[in-house]
């Protein structure tokens, strides 16, 4: 097994997140104990186009399962698309005797990923993101921390609003998906959350405010999702939000938003366990001799897809497919998609009713 693999290599891409320095340490570490050696490319992609790369050994990895950000700094680079900087890649892979890569970050780590094995490097991806928007996977990296972030800063808000009787619109990161916003909203007990996916009543909720209002509650907190604004052209919508229910309901309303303070911060039990499993599955997985897979979690038990086909599932469940995407699915493949869309659409609204009946 350690004979056809004699190096690795590792790095991090695209928006970091908590924990991913857990997995850089569980990558490295696991194939350090399978007699592998393993090198760690700077600044994602851009430190293979550019060739950025140290040796690692167990050492260089220690005392990070609980920092921030990531040690191998990220970076989303643009010449890598190109074929002339990936043939550059592929050529410091050689030249490092890299006889693999395990990719950490979000879809677009992936595609890379997928490039590279196309063009004979082996490479398995790992899942991190707050936005927690992979669709193969129910978990990515770093979404736990966020979330926690996101709820310590809405509990002080909660506790400012309740001694002024006020309201405060919070806009949560999460360009693609409302998750953060709604675990955070759910977890702070939101009088509304508003999110992409979910179609929203403003006025349903409003009334159900001044009804609450009614009954002496004198603090509320609306979540709004990033994705929100973009979405409906308007990127001043939430402050716009704030305004207009200060002026519907004669309740003080401010507007914060929270941003990038949520994609930084020591990484949770959850993000540091689920991020040195994964890792310790992607060395697994390459060492096998398998390749162009995103590692995953689906039930609590980890799990590995295709990379082409967590990609189309992604554009499947966020409405983005284009034409020909699927062509090279069974129909029985293209079932299984729409279904499991189907069922994360269902969970994420369960969750999201839930949280109106708390609202009242
Ligand atoms: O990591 C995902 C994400 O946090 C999105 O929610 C956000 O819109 C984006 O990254 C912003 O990233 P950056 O500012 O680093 O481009």
């Amino acid at each position: 097994m350690a004979k056809e693999f004699r190096r690795i290599g590792v790095l991090t891409s695209g928006g970091d997140a908590p924990g991913m320095n857990a997995a850089l340490r569980a990558v490295t570490r696991a194939a350090i104990d399978k007699g592998v050696e393993v090198m760690g490319i700077y600044e994602g992609y851009k430190g293979l186009v550019h060739p950025q790369l140290k040796r690692f050994t167990s050492r260089d990895v220690s005392n990070i399962i609980s920092r921030g950000g990531t040690a191998l700094y990220s970076n989303r680079c643009l010449e890598f698309k190109e074929e002339e900087g990936m043939q550059k890649a592929i050529q410091t892979c050689r030249d490092n005797e890299i006889d693999g890569i395990i990719a950490i970050g979000g879809d677009g780590t992936f595609r890379g990923a997928t490039d590279l094995s196309l063009r004979g490097i082996p490479t398995i991806g790992i899942p991190g993101t707050i936005d927690n928007d992979i669709t193969s996977t129910e978990y990515s990296i770093g979404f736990d921390t966020a979330v926690n972030t996101a709820i310590e800063m809405i509990d002080r808000l909660r506790d400012t609003c309740e001694s002024h009787a006020r309201c405060n619109v919070v806009e949560i990161m999460g360009r693609n998906a409302g998750w953060v916003a709604l675990e955070a909203g759910i977890a702070t007990g939101a009088s509304a959350i508003v999110i992409n996916e979910i179609q929203f009543d403003e006025d349903k909720v409003i009334n159900q405010i001044l009804e609450a209002k009614k009954n002496n509650k004198r603090n509320f907190i609306v979540c709004i999702a990033e994705g929100v604004p973009a979405a409906l052209g308007d990127k001043l919508y939430s402050e716009k939000f704030a305004k207009r229910f200060e002026e519907k309901t004669g309740i003080e309303t401010k507007f914060v938003r929270l941003a990038h303070v949520l994609r930084g911060g020591d990484p949770t039990m959850r993000d540091r366990c689920i991020a040195t499993q994964m890792g310790s599955e992607a060395v697994r997985l390459l060492l096998e001799g398998k390749s162009d897979l995103v590692v995953g979690m689906r039930n609590g038990e980890l799990i590995s897809t295709e990379i082409s086909y967590a990609l189309k599932l992604d554009r499947m469940y966020k409405g983005t497919l284009k034409e020909g995407d699927l062509d090279n699915f069974t129909e029985e493949q293209i079932a299984e998609m729409k279904a499991y869309c189907a069922k994360r659409h269902a969970d994420l609204e369960k969750l999201y009713n839930i949280a109106y009946e708390m609202a009242h």
